[in-house]
Formats: structure tokens, C-alpha cells, sequence
């Protein structure tokens, strides 16, 4: 038996106690290890009732999501299951913590289950790219019923332990110390007053209107996704065959799922999540933070400070004038009603929050942090920093710049130690990003401080360098440089757009354009013409054009699209810009194909991460997969713009890039490390692992 697995035996009562941390996952030892125990107390005369239960965080967190993708070991988690299930003596189950996927699907196929008050139980298998693959799409229905089990298993939705005794998932819920629980538990079934059974002998009704109004539903949230779909017909299928069978066909839906591209994207998705909080600073100390200032109450100010009052933080926010003020209190306002109604906090929490607002930079005092969120203007920040500084000595003083030089923005400062970066994304109170910016004299706990407060506002950090643009913003400035060239060449933007949404994300660049607004990329254009490498193309005379015309995107009306209509049409002077540009510059139209759009899109993004991994600006090439799919809505089952680049290979890469730069000698060049990696072989995957 391994050693995560023990057993002992209390009069009648044969105990297993599960012990694999952090979180009990069932990989190989832990499975083999239940098999091992459950032999042992079977084989024990005096044992009549087995209880599992599980020692530190949780009873099983799932299978071990590491383990995916690997060669299986015996045993497999389904045949512990069948095991448990068919054990001659009663097996129950104790579930505190977590009872997830895998783990669910072993208390289900025990014969009773006792739930522990704050335990979450759930299927969240989808989100990995995988179904419920050792039972839960079988026993689930016949516990709960098929609408249920349908909504529980396609939404991966995660339940306390009274609805999930209202679901007839858990059949008492009560409190205490697992192994205490399991003994009384175990007491009641020797005394009958506890019952067991066996799920595979529940029937189930049939529910086709279930069935078929989920697979609409699906048709139209997840047509993107594979698993889902797959765990309707494996639902289905439990209505229509005896377990055996039906355990079977769900095995080989699961081996589908496994096989498919977006289990091993959405799996990475799940670590790079957890990956990014390994950083050099882990170790240092973060300073305690009681009371948060912002400055500035503008779109990034008042979402800002919207996330930390969500939180339950005490927040002051600084502006200029009484009107900027009451515009930003009105949208904080705005933003917590939100909240409420979308019942991320309760009508009391909204009333009961702790903001005071002035235009006196003065009321800052006492704040142990500040950000600020002021106009995106070197002097205009240098001048708002140091009066933070002489309010607040001592205060942990970080800038939202979406750009500028956080080495210089530092030079105003006679603490730099204290300075930082927290990048925050729009709205701030929604996108789960923060770029956490390290300047050359952060001090290690200030970095952990904003790690520290990222993980309190719910939110993920990623640890980034300093440069233009920081990790996001400066791969996004390249794949938005080569969609503007696309339709420099003649490719219609709503042919891009679509393109860029058939690929996963929600909107193509120009419809984002239009929703963030023009006039910020073309104030960038402005300042960087100085500077600008003549030997790339100029990408920005189209939207140039537009902000020309005074069009900025939706809040003019108008600006790649005319959003004056019920749904947005292309901006209808396009055509008579591009030809006046492309003659003028000698251009001969060119229509890409989508397939052409997105292999150039995808490239850009690549070849600019690339870059920003071998210059050190991101830790790992996971921590940029992390920026996208948290703050840039890469779609989360191709993990991100590093592990899609692992799945093309270094080698097509270059090859592509060595195609466009026919196009555009300046701007597509391979990076170095993929050359090399091209030449040596290796991948970005490797670098997680190194670094
Ligand atoms: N397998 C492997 N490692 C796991 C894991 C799992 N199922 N669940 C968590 N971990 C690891 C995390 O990667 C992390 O490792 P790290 O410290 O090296 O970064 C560590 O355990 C702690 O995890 P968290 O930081 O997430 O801890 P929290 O306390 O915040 O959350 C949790 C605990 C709620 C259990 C959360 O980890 C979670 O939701 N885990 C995923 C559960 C899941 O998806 N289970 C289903 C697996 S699929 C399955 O079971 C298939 C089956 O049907 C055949
Ligand atoms: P905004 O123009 O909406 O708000 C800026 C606010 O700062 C205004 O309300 C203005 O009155 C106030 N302000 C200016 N000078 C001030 C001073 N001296 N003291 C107090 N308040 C002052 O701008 P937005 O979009 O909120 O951007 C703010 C910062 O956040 C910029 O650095 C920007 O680059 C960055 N950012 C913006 C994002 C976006 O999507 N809008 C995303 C991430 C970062």
C-alpha cells in the first residue's frame, strides 16, 4: 500500500484515511493505494463497515491533472470506483474541503456520503477539456437525475453541501473533524440508522427535454469547445444502458476528450494560472495593506478602486476637480450596483462600503498604498507621484502606466524602493490581470505586496520586466501592427474581425479598437514618429485617417465601424482612404483568405512573445500564456500564445516568419530563440520547466 493511504481498524469500523497533499489528488499512489486498503478491510473478519475520509485540506480534489496526457497507470481512478462500488461490505464516504471531478465520482460510487458544512463538490472537468470519466456521467444522473447531473457536469459549477443534499448527491450533512465524522457515520450504519446502497442499482428517468434544451444551450455558449458536448451524449447514454455498459461508452468519450488539442490547452490554462505566484520575491515579506488610495477617477481609477472597495478594503479616491470626482463616484456607484445585481456581493456589503473622496490630495494620508490611475503623460505622472510621496511617506506607491518607463517615473522618487507597477485592465473590476511591474530598485516585499493584494481582489498577477507596453501591451502593439497592415493590403477589416473571432477571441482588433477608442493608439503614433524604424512599414495611415475625421470608435459614433445603427456596419469612407493610401504608396490590394489572416495574427503574437521571454521582461513563457488568457481574452482552451507556439513548433514558425517577411522585410523577423530553437530543437514548454 503507499504510504498516502492508511488504514486502521476501530472495533467494526474499518477507517481509510486519504493523505496525499496538498489537496488529495487521486493520482497513482493514491489509487492504488484505496484499491490496497479496501482489499485489507475486506479481507478483515471483524470489519462490517468501511468509511473513506481524508486527512488535511480536502477528501480528493480530482484526478491528478499532471498525470493527463501521461501513459495511465493501473489503477485506473473508474476501476477504483467499480472497486468501492462492488466492495461486499458498506463503504461511505466523509467530504470536507474539496470533493471535485474524481473525487466526487469516488464518493458517489461509495454507498453513502456524509458531507462536512463548507465543502465544495462538483464536477469542474470541462474546464480542463475533459468529462466526468470514472463514473460521474453514469452514477451522477442516477443520484441527482439527468437535468441536474446535466447542469452540474456542463457548467462545472461548484456546490455547498446543503444544495448538494437537496440533490440526493450526499445523503447527511453535518460538522466536525473528518475522521470523528467517519467514526460516527460508520456507528449509524452498524445501528441502521444510516442506509446504504449501491448507485449502479438506482434508476434513472429519461429526461430528452433536458438532453435536448442542453445541447441547445451549448450550440449556442460553447460551440467552440469539444468536452461539453461530449458530456451530454455520455449523460444521455446513462439513461439508456445498465452502468457497465454505459461506464464503457463514457470511458471512450473520455479518451476523446483527452486525445483533443483543448484538453492539453486548458490544462495548461489551470497551471499557468498557479504558475505565475513563482516568482524570485516569493519569499519576501508583504507589508501589511489597510487602507488604499487611487488617483485618478477616471475609466482605470474607478474600476480600481471599484476591484479593492469589492474587496472590503477602505478606499480614498483622489481627483482633480469636484467634477471629474462626482463622475468617478457616480461610475463606482455604477459598478458596485453591478455587483450586487450580478450577485457578486450582497445589497449590505454595497452600503456598508468604506469610500471617501476628495480633491485634496491631502485626504491620502494614512493610506498604506496608492495607485495611480492619472492621464498617461510622463510629467503629469512624475508631478502626481512625489506629492504621493511627501502625503504618504513610507506608502507602497504604484503607477497603472500603460506604457511609459517605470525607471524614469522612478527618478521622481526619493524612496524608488517603494515604487511599482499595477497594471490593471479594463474594466478593472471585471478582468482578472494585473501586471505587477518591477522597476530597478523594487524593493522584493513591494513586489510581493502587490502579488499579496492581487490575490486578495481575486485577481492574477503576473510578474513583468520593464519595457514599452510591458508584457501585454507590447505583444498586443505587434499582432495590432500586423492586422492594420492586413488591411493596409486591402483585406477588409470585418474580414479580419471575423477571422480573429473564428480563431476564439470574442472580438477582432477593430472592433476592440472601436470600443477602447482610437485617439489613445493614435497618440502613441504621434509620440513614437520621432523614433520610429523607417526600415518597417508604416501601419497606422488608416486609422490615422479616421482620427482625422474625428471618428474614435464607439464613443464618436463611428470609427472602423459606424455604430449608429442597431448592429455596426464597416465605417462606409474606408474604401475611399485605403484606395487614396494604396495609391499613393503604390500598394497592389491584396485579399487574405482566414486562414492567411489568422496564421499572421497568431505569428505577430508569437514572434513578439518570443522576444519578450528572451529579453527577460516575462519569467517564463507560461507567465505570457497567463497574460492573455487573463487580460487579453485569448480563448482559454489553446492555453496561450506560448503553448500554441509548442503546438505549431519552432520550426514552422520561423519558416512562416521567413514567408511574411516578403511582405515586410522591417517588421518580420525571427527571433533568436526560436531560431535557435528551430536548429536545436527544444520548446517554450522546456523554459517553464527550467525556469
Ligand atoms: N491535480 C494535481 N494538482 C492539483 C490538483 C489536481 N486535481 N488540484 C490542485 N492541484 C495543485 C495545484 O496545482 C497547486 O499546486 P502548486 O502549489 O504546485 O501550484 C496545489 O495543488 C494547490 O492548489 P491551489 O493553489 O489551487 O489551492 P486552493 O486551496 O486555492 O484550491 C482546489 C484548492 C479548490 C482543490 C483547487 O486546487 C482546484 O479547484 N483544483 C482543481 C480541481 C479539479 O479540477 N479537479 C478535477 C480534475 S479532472 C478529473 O477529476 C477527471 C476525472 O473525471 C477522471
Ligand atoms: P481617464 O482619462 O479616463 O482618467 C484619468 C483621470 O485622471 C481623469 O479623470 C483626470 O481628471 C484624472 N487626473 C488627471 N490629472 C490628475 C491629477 N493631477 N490629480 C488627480 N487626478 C488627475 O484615463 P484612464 O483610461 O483611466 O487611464 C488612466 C491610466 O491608466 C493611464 O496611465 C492609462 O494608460 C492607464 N490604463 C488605461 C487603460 C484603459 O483601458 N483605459 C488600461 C490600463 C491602463
Amino acid at each position: 500500500m503507499g504510504e498516502v493511504v492508511r488504514t486502521s481498524v476501530e472495533g467494526a469500523i474499518g477507517l481509510i484515511a486519504l493523505d496525499n497533499p496538498p489537496v488529495n489528488a487521486a493520482g497513482h499512489d493514491l489509487r492504488a493505494g484505496i484499491v490496497a486498503a479496501l482489499d485489507r478491510l475486506a479481507d478483515t473478519p471483524e470489519v462490517e463497515v468501511i468509511a473513506l475520509y481524508g486527512e488535511g485540506r480536502s477528501f480528493i480534489a480530482g484526478a491528478d491533472i499532471r498525470e493527463f496526457g501521461k501513459p495511465p497507470r493501473d489503477p485506473w481512478l473508474p476501476e477504483v470506483c467499480n472497486r468501492i462500488e462492488g466492495c461486499g461490505k458498506p463503504v461511505i464516504s466523509v467530504l470536507h474541503g474539496a470533493a471535485l471531478g474524481g473525487g466526487l465520482e469516488v464518493a458517489i460510487a461509495t454507498h453513502a456520503r456524509v458531507a462536512i458544512r463548507g465543502v465544495q463538490l462538483g464536477f469542474p472537468e470541462v474546464t480542463l477539456g475533459v468529462l466526468p470519466g470514472a463514473g460521474g456521467t453514469q452514477r451522477g444522473p442516477r443520484l441527482a437525475g439527468v437535468a441536474a447531473a446535466l447542469d452540474l457536469i456542463t457548467t462545472s459549477r461548484r456546490i455547498g453541501a446543503e444544495e448538494a443534499l437537496a440533490l440526493g448527491l450526499v445523503d447527511r450533512v453535518t460538522g466536525g473533524d473528518p475522521r470523528e465524522v467517519a467514526l460516527a457515520a460508520a456507528r449509524d450504519v452498524l445501528d441502521g440508522r444510516l442506509a446504504t446502497r449501491r448507485t449502479k442499482d438506482i434508476h434513472i428517468d429519461p429526461d430528452p427535454d433536458s438532453i435536448e434544451r442542453t445541447r441547445e444551450t451549448l450550440a449556442r455558449t460553447q460551440a467552440h469547445l469539444f468536452s461539453p458536448h461530449a458530456c451530454v451524449d455520455a449523460v444521455e447514454l446513462a439513461a439508456a444502458l445498465p452502468l457497465e455498459a454505459g461506464l464503457a461508452r463514457e470511458r471512450a468519450l473520455f479518451q476523446a476528450c483527452i486525445d483533443s488539442p483543448q484538453r492539453a490547452g486548458l490544462i495548461h490554462a489551470f497551471f499557468a494560472e498557479r504558475a505565475v505566484a513563482k516568482i524570485p520575491e516569493a519569499t519576501a515579506q508583504p507589508r501589511p495593506v489597510t487602507r488604499i488610495g487611487v488617483v485618478g477617477a477616471g475609466t482605470m481609477g474607478a474600476g480600481i478602486a471599484t476591484a479593492c472597495l469589492l474587496a472590503g478594503f477602505p478606499v480614498v479616491l483622489a481627483e482633480r476637480s469636484p467634477e471629474a470626482l462626482a463622475r468617478g463616484e457616480a461610475t463606482v456607484a455604477r459598478n458596485l450596483d453591478g455587483a450586487v445585481t450580478r450577485g457578486k456581493m450582497t445589497a449590505e456589503a454595497r452600503d456598508a462600503v468604506r469610500l471617501a473622496t476628495a480633491t485634496d490630495m491631502a485626504a491620502l494620508g494614512g493610506c498604506d498604498l496608492v495607485i495611480e490611475a492619472v492621464f498617461e503623460e510622463m510629467a503629469v505622472k512624475t508631478a502626481v507621484l512625489s506629492e504621493i510621496a511627501r502625503i504618504c511617506p513610507g506608502a507602497i506607491i504604484a503607477t497603472n502606466t500603460s506604457y511609459l518607463d517605470l525607471n524614469v517615473m522612478a527618478e521622481a522618487l526619493d524612496a524608488p524602493a517603494n515604487f511599482v507597477g499595477l497594471h490593471f485592465f479594463s474594466p478593472a473590476h471585471v478582468m482578472r490581470l494585473v501586471e505587477v511591474v518591477v522597476a530597478d530598485g523594487t524593493a522584493p516585499e513591494v513586489v510581493a505586496t502587490g502579488f499579496a493584494l492581487a490575490r486578495r481582489l481575486g485577481k492574477v498577477a503576473v510578474r513583468s520586466g520593464v519595457c514599452d507596453g510591458f508584457i501585454g501591451n507590447r505583444i498586443m502593439s505587434a499582432y495590432r501592427r500586423a492586422a492594420d497592415i492586413m488591411a493596409l493590403d486591402g483585406t477588409p477589416i470585418e474580414a479580419i474581425d471575423a477571422a480573429v473571432r473564428g480563431y476564439g477571441f470574442a472580438m477582432g482588433p477593430f472592433e476592440m479598437g472601436d470600443l477602447a477608442g482610437l485617439d489613445i493608439g493614435w497618440a502613441a503614433r504621434k509620440r513614437q514618429a520621432a523614433t520610429r524604424d523607417p526600415a518597417a512599414r508604416y501601419h497606422g495611415a488608416l486609422a490615422d485617417r479616421l482620427c482625422e475625421a474625428g471618428w474614435f470608435g464607439r464613443k464618436t459614433g463611428r470609427g472602423w465601424y459606424d455604430h449608429s445603427g442597431d448592429t455596426p456596419v464597416p465605417n462606409p469612407d474606408i474604401p475611399r482612404f485605403l484606395k487614396e493610401i494604396q495609391e499613393a504608396e503604390g500598394l497592389t490590394p491584396r485579399l487574405l483568405r482566414a486562414d492567411e489572416i489568422v496564421a499572421r495574427y497568431e505569428t505577430a503574437m508569437i514572434m513578439e512573445a518570443a522576444r519578450v521571454v528572451e529579453e527577460g521582461i516575462a519569467l517564463r513563457p507560461i507567465d505570457v500564456d497567463a497574460v492573455f488568457l487573463f487580460g487579453y481574452g485569448f480563448p482559454r482552451w489553446k492555453g496561450g500564445p506560448m503553448h500554441q507556439a509548442d503546438v505549431i513548433g519552432a520550426g514552422g514558425l520561423a519558416a512562416r516568419i521567413e514567408r511574411f517577411a516578403s511582405e515586410d522585410p522591417g517588421f518580420w523577423r525571427v527571433p533568436g530563440i526560436l531560431r535557435r530553437m528551430a536548429r536545436e530543437g527544444g520548446s517554450f514548454s522546456d523554459l517553464n520547466r527550467e525556469r
